[in-house]
């Protein structure tokens, strides 16, 4: 399986960094405007500007969104409760996919175990 993280400022970075240790076969790319998937993968994205999709991650979307089958969020509540992870919430809506799980910044070690879990366990009952 292939995880796609989208990092500005790199926290979804380290978060990614870490879930790489917990899913050793899964192939990590960083999401660029030009980045094409082909295949089936998990998208880990943060929110910017006022709840938005960050732009590298709405053109990657529009070449390869038909490949999502998960995605999982990075975000901060202080930007407001509407907005908080409003990104990941829209493209699981929006390509009705699972919302695995969202959490702020890089994610406490916790957050990083959530996220293994859910991906080896849908991976296992063949869900994904
Ligand atoms: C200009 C700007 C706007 C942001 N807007 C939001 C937002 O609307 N909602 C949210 O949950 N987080 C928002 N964030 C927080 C980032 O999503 C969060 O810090 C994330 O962990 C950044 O990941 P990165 O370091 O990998 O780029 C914003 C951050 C910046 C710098």
């Amino acid at each position: 399986m292939i995880i796609a993280y989208a990092s500005l400022t790199g926290k979804v970075k380290h978060f990614a960094d870490r879930l790489q240790k917990q899913l050793p076969e899964c192939e990590f790319i960083k999401v660029k405007k030009t980045t094409e998937i082909n295949e089936p993968f998990i998208l880990v994205t943060y929110t910017f500007g006022h709840g938005e999709i960050p732009n590298e991650v709405k053109k990657f979307m529009l070449s390869s969104g038909r490949n999502i089958v998960a995605v999982a969020g990075s975000g901060e509540k202080n930007w407001g409760e509407h907005r908080y992870c409003k990104a990941s919430i829209d493209i699981a809506k929006q390509y009705d996919v699972p919302l695995l799980h969202n959490f702020e910044k890089m994610g406490y070690d916790s957050d990083v175990d959530i996220v293994a879990t859910k991906i080896k366990d849908l991976l296992q009952k063949g869900m994904i």
